[in-house]
Parts: C-alpha cells; sequence; structure tokens
C-alpha cells in the first residue's frame, strides 16, 4: 500500500458520522451509484455491503488500487476509474452522485467545482440526485478535533498516528492541521505536520452554483461532529 494510502486509510478510514446519510439517500436508488474522489473505499464498499451497484473514481491510482484490493478481498463488485472528476466522462448514467468528506472544497476553487458540476450533471439519470458533503467555515471550530484521540492503525509492524492539533478558518476557508507520526518496526519515531486547506464555501453559495449546471437545490442534511472529526452539511441538488 503507498504512503498515500496508509495516511488516507490512517485520517478517513475510521470516519463513520456520515454513512446513514449516505445510505439513506443510496437505499432507494434503483441502479448504480457513483461516487466521486472515493479514496481507499470507506463510503464506496460499505454502500456496495448493503447490495448497492457502485461506481467510484479517484484522481489517484494508489488509492484505487487498495480500494480494488479491499473489494476484491470482499468479493464485492465495485467498478473503479482513475479520472479528474472535473473531466468525468463515464459512458453511463447514474441515480445517485455523492461526493463526500468536502471533496468540492477539493478543486481548486470555484472554477474546478463549476466543472465538478457539470460533469456530475452530465451523468445523471432523469430524475437523479447529487450529494455532496461539505464544511462550512462558520463550523470550523479547535473544541472537537483538539480535544480528539489520535487515529491509530497498525500496519506490517509500522504503526500511524494522526492527531488533529489544529483547526480554524483561514481566507475564508479551512485550515486543518495534523501531527502525523510512524514508528517503524524497530522502534524509530518519525513525524510532520500535514496541513489540509479546504476552499471556501457553504450550503447556500454551493446550491447557487449549482445551478449554473441545472442542478436544483433539493434538501439538506447535517452531520453531527464526531471523534475529531467536523460537522458537515450534505447539500443535496436535483437535475432537471
Ligand atoms: C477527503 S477524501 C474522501 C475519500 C472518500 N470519499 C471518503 O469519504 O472516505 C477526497 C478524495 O478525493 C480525491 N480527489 C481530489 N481531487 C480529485 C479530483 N479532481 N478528481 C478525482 N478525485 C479527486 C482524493 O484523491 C481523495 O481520495
Amino acid at each position: 500500500m503507498s504512503s498515500a494510502a496508509v495516511w488516507h486509510e490512517v485520517e478517513c478510514g475510521g470516519y463513520t458520522a456520515d454513512l446513514a446519510v449516505w445510505e439513506a439517500l443510496a437505499d432507494p436508488v434503483d441502479g448504480p451509484v457513483l461516487e466521486l474522489g472515493c479514496g481507499t473505499g470507506r463510503v464506496g464498499l460499505h454502500l456496495a455491503r448493503r447490495g448497492c451497484e457502485v461506481w467510484a473514481v479517484d484522481a489517484d491510482p494508489s488509492l484505487l488500487e487498495a480500494l480494488a484490493a479491499r473489494a476484491a478481498a470482499e468479493r464485492l463488485a465495485v467498478h473503479a476509474t482513475c479520472a479528474d472528476i472535473r473531466a468525468l466522462e463515464l459512458d453511463r448514467e447514474f441515480g445517485l452522485i455523492v461526493a463526500p468528506m468536502q471533496l468540492l472544497q477539493m478543486l481548486g476553487g470555484g472554477a474546478g467545482r463549476r466543472a465538478a458540476l457539470d460533469r456530475a450533471a452530465a451523468h445523471l439519470a432523469p430524475a437523479g440526485r447529487v450529494a455532496a458533503g461539505i464544511v462550512e467555515p462558520a463550523a470550523a471550530s479547535l473544541d472537537g478535533p483538539a480535544a480528539a484521540l489520535p487515529d491509530l492503525r497498525e500496519r506490517d509492524g509500522w504503526v500511524y498516528s494522526s492527531l488533529p492539533v489544529a483547526v480554524g478558518s483561514t481566507g475564508g476557508g479551512v485550515e486543518i492541521r495534523r501531527l502525523r507520526q510512524s514508528v517503524s518496526p524497530d522502534g524509530s519515531l518519525s513525524q510532520e505536520v500535514h496541513t489540509d486547506r479546504l476552499d471556501p464555501l457553504d450550503a447556500n453559495a454551493l446550491e447557487a452554483e449549482a445551478a449554473s449546471a441545472g442542478l436544483r437545490p433539493a434538501g439538506r442534511l447535517e452531520v453531527a461532529p464526531a471523534d475529531g472529526y467536523l460537522g458537515s452539511v450534505v447539500v443535496i441538488l436535483e437535475g432537471p
């Protein structure tokens, strides 16, 4: 497993607070569901275990490799594709397209986000919906994450730990700093501070931007803060 996949697993793999939202959206869908920015498959594999036909897209081939290995180990059929979602071309339509964990705030700002919304709209089946999780800058607070325990994983004798040490609003967006530590099998410690930055976005702005892709607001669902993760809003959009 690549270093990117290991840290992805450490920092995202244990997050479960949003799964009930994706289940509730996917369960009634008759036909395939598309996950944008699927990573190593936290959400996609969860939905596939519930019987959903899942298509999963990510730009990082090493994360998709880890997803494919997990799907094969569980004999789950997940169609994994390596692509940039801002230029997505899959020759099929979906009743539900999900973008969990702030993906729309990781696309280089408004232009990237609008391109991704256009491509999502182009892949919607009639009456299909797009659902995207976002962290609104107003929800970014030090309290929960700073009080959190580190996320831990052991792999091949190495122990990996990631602790959120600072979260805050910056330049209108959200900055999350984590202390990443790894201990090798012979006991030596390496560490670094890793920073993720999320583009500024709130639910009102996303709904307004989505209009240019022909998508209309169709509700919002809240995901409460939990275990060191910020709370988020899942914005639901429907096609024409
Ligand atoms: C925060 S992770 C979320 C992973 C997974 N959906 C989950 O909820 O656990 C965001 C993912 O989006 C992927 N990603 C970021 N920009 C992308 C792009 N332009 N096209 C496709 N994938 C992208 C990253 O590689 C990463 O795996």
